[in-house]
């Protein structure tokens, strides 16, 4: 990332034992306007039945991660509704890019009381780092050596807190053949660096429009569903599924333990799992 301006780590208030509870919010595709859809979905009323969903069930909340493709277009004024529907929620809102937003413009418009742009996040016995795997113009992502060497420095100045990572492009290849063409490359990279860190607990992503979750060798790597439109799993070209709009709910044990799971909403605003 260019801007390193926002490399001081953000503190948030919780107790060195306390649990740490997030939702992670992906995939948004908001539009400039509030008619547009995505695939035949309504990706603004889809994303207020989730923003509805997290705000009903999920007492407690110390932050909530928002991991890219928060705009379809880019645009301002997707931006400026966005402000308001993560303003509402009255919780620390921590974000990071993905390929179809602008940066410059999320940098500039995303931001607020409650929203904040850095990407270092400690809190209780945690520390959440936010990557950008963007590259300007691209589908597919990289995460670059600036950003390795955001990683290693944020991971290496705090050895003893557990870590999550997150970032928008799939971090392991989700199995299916057109997605991962336009998943991350250099993921070897990425995945060698991150073995190097005992700290590290788990992984968080988007993109792929899909849940998954695998543990290897004790860390947890998950893909959370987009609040809007869900791919196919496994599905060697494009496809869409008719899963519902999710979100992923994260409880973070100050002993590195993780509980998780992910819920889906239905457009009538109410949790259907
Ligand atoms: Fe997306």
């Amino acid at each position: 990332m260019s801007d390193t301006t926002v490399e001081q780590p953000h503190q948030l208030d919780a107790a060195e034992s306390a649990t740490v509870r997030l939702v992670q919010i992906t995939d948004c595709h908001i539009f400039a306007t509030a008619e547009d859809c995505l695939q035949g979905l309504n990706t603004r009323q889809s994303f207020a039945a989730v923003r509805d969903a997290v705000v009903n069930h999920q007492d407690g909340l110390d932050l909530l991660l928002a991991t890219g493709d928060l705009s379809q277009d880019g645009s301002t004024a997707s931006y400026a509704y966005l402000v308001q529907a993560f303003e509402g929620m009255g919780i620390a809102t921590f974000w990071l890019p993905g390929n179809h937003d602008d940066s410059n413009a999320l940098r500039e418009h995303f931001t607020g009381k409650w929203i904040h742009a850095s990407k270092h996040v400690l809190i209780g016995n945690w520390q959440i780092v936010l990557l950008d795997s963007t590259i300007k113009g691209e589908v597919c992502g990289r995460v670059s050596a600036a950003q390795l060497d955001f990683l290693q420095r944020a991971l290496k100045s705090y050895p003893d807190r557990h870590a999550l990572v997150c970032l928008h492009h799939q971090a392991l290849d989700c199995g299916s053949e057109w997605l991962d063409r336009k998943g991350l490359k250099d993921s070897d990279q990425l995945r060698a660096q991150l073995a190097q860190y005992d700290n590290l607990r788990a992984v968080l992503w988007g993109h792929v429009h899909q849940e998954s979750h695998h543990i290897i060798d004790g860390v947890e790597w998950m893909s959370t569903p987009s609040s809007c439109v869900q791919f196919k799993p496994g599905s060697k070209d494009f496809a869409l599924s008719r899963e519902a709009p999710g979100y992923r709910h994260l409880s973070l044990y100050a002993d590195g333990r993780i509980e998780t799971a992910v819920h889906r909403v239905d457009h009538g605003n109410s949790e259907t799992s």
